[in-house]
């Protein structure tokens, strides 16, 4: 065989071999790679090439025809397995990057509203769906909002009765911690009548409340719910009305209500209220200590003298107020034994609680 035929026979293997190894590529960065050691400047056809200069001058056209056809075809081979691993690998991607869309999310842990804050809103609400506004007012309060507008002036056994936690403020007057929501009676009929706002007043006010008294049944800061409302001929019939409507929602059937004659410097007349036992429906048991009654807030039509300390004519005006306590209220309608558990933040009872 002459050079012209070896070069021929050259070219063939090589054209076989790269096609081959083309084919065996697993990627279109080793297909690259495979062009370049081919194709390339110092690629294997280029030596090949190198050669065709010791061949006659006749016989180099021929030759070169046959280069072309090699790169031709090796030009096709590479091109051919760059269509099919660039879908392979497009493949390989998607199954890569696949999402199931039917996995379940991670699930994060979501809190809830505090039971009593719950509470607090539950009962606001009610009010506030029957038309009374929504009012608040301080929690470090004086002695004329706590105790003398309403009525307790200060040697008034009463004071004794409520536990005071007193403070002092910047300028070393005597300041207290609200023993009860009634005080905000007082700052509310103030304020919407320097508003003039026309009577009557219909007012809830929900907030906190302190006393200094720990045990089962009472922690040092409560909560309270003051509601009252001043009009002309408001009598005890509406705070009968207001009371049943009341708590047949909050305790969501037609509870039983009955009014005790009892004594509140700031009511006149003053009464306590007892719900039917919401746990035997009256009939006796723990929970009601056999009686059948539940108590549940103390009330009563507004005292004439708190009227007065607000500038309201008591002869033209009358009104009712009650105050209950939220957290009395949220373990009778839940069932909750001991009131310390609002207080410890046991995430058992939080979650149990949870809306
Ligand atoms: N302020 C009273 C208490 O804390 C409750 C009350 C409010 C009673 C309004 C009558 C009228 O015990």
């Amino acid at each position: 065989m002459g050079e012209l035929g070896a070069l021929k026979a050259e070219l063939h293997t090589l054209q076989e071999k790269a096609l081959a190894e083309f084919t065996k590529a697993e990627n279109l960065n080793a297909l690259q790679a495979l062009r370049v050691s081919y194709l390339g400047k110092k690629g294997a056809l280029t030596d090949v090439l190198k050669g065709v200069g010791k061949l006659p001058a006749a016989e180099r056209p021929v030759i070169g025809k046959e280069v072309n056809a090699v790169k031709t075809a090796l030009a096709e081979g590479l091109s051919a397995c760059e269509g099919s691993l660039a879908v392979l690998e497009k493949q390989r991607r998607i199954q890569s990057e696949r999402l199931d869309v039917s996995l379940s999310g991670r699930q994060s842990a979501c809190g809830s509203l505090h039971p009593v804050q719950q509470g607090l809103d539950e009962i606001t609400a009610i009010f506030s769906q029957m038309g009374f506004e929504i009012a608040q007012g301080p929690e470090v309060e004086d002695e004329f909002h706590n105790f003398d507008a309403l009525n307790i002036p200060p040697e008034h056994p009463a004071r004794a009765m409520h536990d005071t936690f007193f403070v002092k403020d910047t300028d070393d007057a005597a300041m207290l911690l609200r023993t009860h929501t009634s005080p905000v009676q007082i700052r509310t009929m103030k304020r919407l009548l320097e508003e003039e706002h026309a009577l009557p007043l219909a007012v809830v006010a929900p907030g906190r409340v302190y006393r200094c008294d720990y045990d089962v049944t009472h922690s040092p800061m409560f909560h309270q719910v003051e509601v009252f409302k001043v009009g002309e001929d408001i009598s005890l019939a509406h705070l009968k009305g207001v009371l049943q409507h009341f708590l047949s929602t909050y305790f969501e059937k037609d509870v039983s209500l009955r009014l005790r004659p009892h004594y509140f410097p700031f009511t006149e007349p003053s009464a306590e209220v007892d719900v039917g036992c919401v746990f035997c429906a009256g009939k006796g048991c723990r929970i009601c200590k056999g009686s059948g009654w539940l108590e549940v807030l103390g009330s009563g039509m507004v005292h004439p003298n708190v009227l007065k300390s607000v500038g309201i004519d008591s002869t033209v005006y009358s009104g009712f107020a009650f105050g209950l306590g939220v957290e009395r209220l949220v373990m009778l309608k839940h069932s909750i034994p001991d009131l310390r558990l609002f207080f410890e933040n046991d995430v058992r009872f939080l979650r149990r609680m949870g809306a």
